[in-house]
């Protein structure tokens, strides 16, 4: 059996507009990647990176916690992480952590584990930073593609995404508060109205027959929640210029990428990319805020870093 194991894990986009906590789409932005090896004992954590060094407060960390402690594994790991996904802007940060993680304990103690397993481990680290456990970045970041992901009990149906679809992600240059996603989930309604509910479900079907049939103009014009986008478009500086300038400049779709502040563009690989990438940018200068765009496509999920 290996001693040590390499696993690279995608950034990822969760809620696609109405799909909250429900809908997640690895995007190939950007990667963790976590090199699991075996030791005598305990959990060491070894980084370059500005993250928690304590395994009980770092994602991965508390991952290979659970997983020891689950499958009664005596041996120790030493996890080494290098951050490629910014932490805090809704791309998934500690999810690819937590995911490679997961991915690469499995396979580095002969587990064959399955994908709703894999998941639900990923989930359980992703509490040191989120505060809470929603699955929609790690199910992304494991499984890669669209994901569906149902709870109670958990199942995740991962659905492949039309070739052509592309993305557009402005990442703007903000202080985020170091527990943002408990911030931003602090600001959406706990009660919705029956209207509302129905739109958000219309449209998050929209988007689960987009992405079944292969059709990114149906996917991009689904995109559109009335709950949880407008309770926080306050918290991103120039949120509705960034989504109109991107509209305008051909965008099939555009909404907040995860707890944001990034803003997410949905297209096709025929249209100006390009050309909607600056509109964002425009969108963020016009509230000052600076911004770095990149261009995606959704990704595989986390896998073994030399295949
Ligand atoms: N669905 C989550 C949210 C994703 O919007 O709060 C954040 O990681």
């Amino acid at each position: 059996m290996v001693s040590k194991i390499t696993v690279k894990a995608p950034s990822s986009t969760a809620n696609l507009g109405p799909g909250f906590d429900v809908f997640g789409l690895a995007i190939d932005a950007f990667y963790d990647v976590v090199t699991l090896t075996k030791t005598k004992n305990g959990i060491t954590i070894v980084t370059n990176d500005d993250i928690p060094t304590n395994p009980e407060n770092n994602t991965a960390g508390l991952v290979v916690k659970n997983m020891k402690k689950k499958f009664r594994i005596k041996d120790g790991v030493e996890i080494k992480i290098k951050k490629g996904v910014p932490a805090g802007f809704g791309m998934g940060s500690s999810a690819a952590s937590a995911a490679a993680t997961a991915v690469a304990f499995d396979k580095l103690f002969g587990l064959k584990l399955d994908g709703n397993s894999l998941v639900e481990f990923a989930g359980s680290g992703e509490k040191a930073s989120a505060g809470s456990v929603h699955y929609d970045n790690v199910a992304a970041s494991v499984l890669g593609g669209f994901v569906i992901v149902k709870t109670n009990p958990l199942d995740v149906i991962r659905v492949e995404p039309p070739t052509n679809l592309r993305m557009c992600i402005a990442v703007p240059k903000l202080d985020v508060p170091k527990k943002k996603t408990k911030v931003s989930r602090g600001v959406i309604p706990k009660k919705i109205n029956l209207t509302d509910s129905v739109l958000n479900i219309s449209n998050a079907a929209g988007i689960v027959a987009g992405f079944m049939r292969k059709d990114p103009d149906l996917i991009g014009n689904s995109i559109k929640d009335v709950i949880v986008e407008p309770a926080r478009q306050h918290m991103i500086p120039g949120f509705l210029k960034v989504k109109e300038n991107a509209l305008k400049a051909g965008a099939l779709g555009v909404t907040i990428s995860g707890a944001g502040p990034s803003v997410i563009a949905f297209s096709k690989s025929s249209a100006n990319l390009k050309k909607i990438s600056i509109a964002m940018s425009k969108g963020f200068a016009s509230a000052n805020t600076k911004c770095q765009t990149v261009i995606c496509k959704p990704s595989k999920g986390a896998a073994d870093k030399r295949k």
